[in-house]
């Protein structure tokens, strides 16, 4: 199944193939740095962000139809308005606070939440943006000052966090593109998967785990209240909680918004669910072999929300919401967005109402898509959560 999976990819054109031998060829040299292996998360960290070859580093489209996938914000105006809504509410009870957004992408959720919170009249001082690659911030810097002249000057681009940041922080789908370590469980150990290269092409073998994975491991069985079967493999994303702890720690009051394709620890950890939550998007197309088309592929992991909330937690901030998009779009003001659309013209109207299903519907990303907020301080849970909120099932 896995063959005719690849066997059915589009070729990689002339260009996009050179540049994936680049890619490749950094990696091999990795692994022979390394004695002839490396972790998955660090083959991961290559693909991804190798310095001006990975596939956030480098040039390629990425985002659209153009590109690999859509995210949220690149399907519609109206996920980045709802959200609007929703800062709009911490700003205010934040008095002055500013937005930190973290992983921009093409920018484009920043001009359209800036945008909508110029219509509300509830626009921050400051929007800021921690963003690690420098091809993506040129992008960004470019569609703010084409899109958004009069607010250009509002927005900063950040090489480090901000110690008392007040008001929200926002990730859409970053978390699912952090790095994650591979493992299997076999009837007597945890095992970690490695890379290793066989006559020129990347393959996995299992060895040995290093103690904090085996650690991750044995702590989410102690959790479940069972030993995961033998044969199991998945993923843990080991730099979630140091990543998370940072942003805590950057938060003096407000909320933030996590969002992300993920599900509880019972759902990612089912016994049934063996071969983990790795996902690879190439021009539309999706599959499960990280190891092909290096650095021209995006490479995703679903995310654990309770590793999340418990790192959440370990930080001082308080879990205040988890729902699935729609519910969080439904609850959070999408009728208001879409009070004036029986006047819309009917071209629009259908546009519009595709987008609006592909943001909703439980088999696009209405159920699978999750938003998180978490909260330091004295402010109110942001209204979108009030219409169903999920966290007691993490
Ligand atoms: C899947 S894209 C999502 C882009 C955008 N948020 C969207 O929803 O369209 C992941 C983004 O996170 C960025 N990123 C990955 N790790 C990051 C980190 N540790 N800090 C900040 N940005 C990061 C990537 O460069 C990229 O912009």
């Amino acid at each position: 199944m896995q063959h005719d999976q690849h066997r059915s990819l589009p070729q990689p054109d002339a260009d996009s193939a050179a540049h994936s031998q680049r890619v490749a060829d950094w990696i091999h040299g990795k692994i022979n740095e390394s004695g002839g292996s490396i972790s998955f998360a660090e083959f991961m960290q290559h693909a991804l962000y190798a310095p001006g070859l990975g596939y956030y580093a480098a040039g390629t489209a990425k985002f659209g139809a153009a590109g690999d996938f859509v995210t949220a914000p690149e399907v519609s105006a109206v996920f980045g308005r709802v959200l609007a809504r929703q800062c709009a509410e911490v700003l205010a009870a934040t008095d002055g606070g500013a937005i930190l957004e973290f992983g921009a992408g093409s920018g484009k959720l920043a001009v359209d939440i800036l945008s909508a919170l110029q219509d509300l009249d509830a626009l921050p001082a400051r929007y800021d943006i921690v963003e690690v690659s420098a091809d993506l911030i040129e992008r960004q810097q470019r569609r703010v000052r084409e899109q958004l002249p009069q607010l250009a000057s509002r927005v900063r681009w950040l090489s480090e966090l901000p110690r008392e940041h007040v008001g929200v922080v926002i990730a859409n789908e970053v978390l699912d593109a952090l790095p994650v370590e591979r493992f299997l469980r076999t009837e007597t150990e945890v095992r970690q998967l490695r890379v290793v290269a066989d006559a020129g092409r990347f393959c996995m073998i299992d060895a040995a785990a290093p103690a904090y994975l085996r650690d991750a491991v044995q702590r989410i069985e102690a959790d479940l209240g069972d030993r995961l079967p033998p044969g199991f493999v998945s993923e843990v994303s080991h730099g979630l909680p140091g990543w998370l702890g940072e942003v805590a720690a950057a938060m003096r009051a407000g909320v933030a918004f996590l969002c992300d394709y993920g599900l509880s620890r019972r759902e990612v950890y089912a016994a049934g669910r063996s071969g983990g939550w790795l996902r690879c998007h190439f021009r539309h197309h999706v599959h499960d072999n990280p190891l092909i088309l290096a650095g021209i592929q995006d490479i995703t992991a679903w995310v654990d929300f309770t590793t999340v909330a418990e790192a959440a937690v370990a930080s001082g901030l308080d879990v205040i919401g988890f729902a699935p998009q729609a519910q969080f779009l439904l609850g959070g003001g999408l009728d208001l967005e879409l009070q004036g659309f029986a006047s819309l013209p009917t071209g629009t109207q259908i546009e519009l109402s595709g987008q609006v299903k592909m943001l909703t519907l439980p088999d696009e990303m209405g159920e699978n898509f999750k938003c998180m907020a978490l909260r330091r301080g004295d402010v109110p849970v942001p209204s979108a959560f009030q219409l169903a909120d999920r966290t007691h099932t993490l």
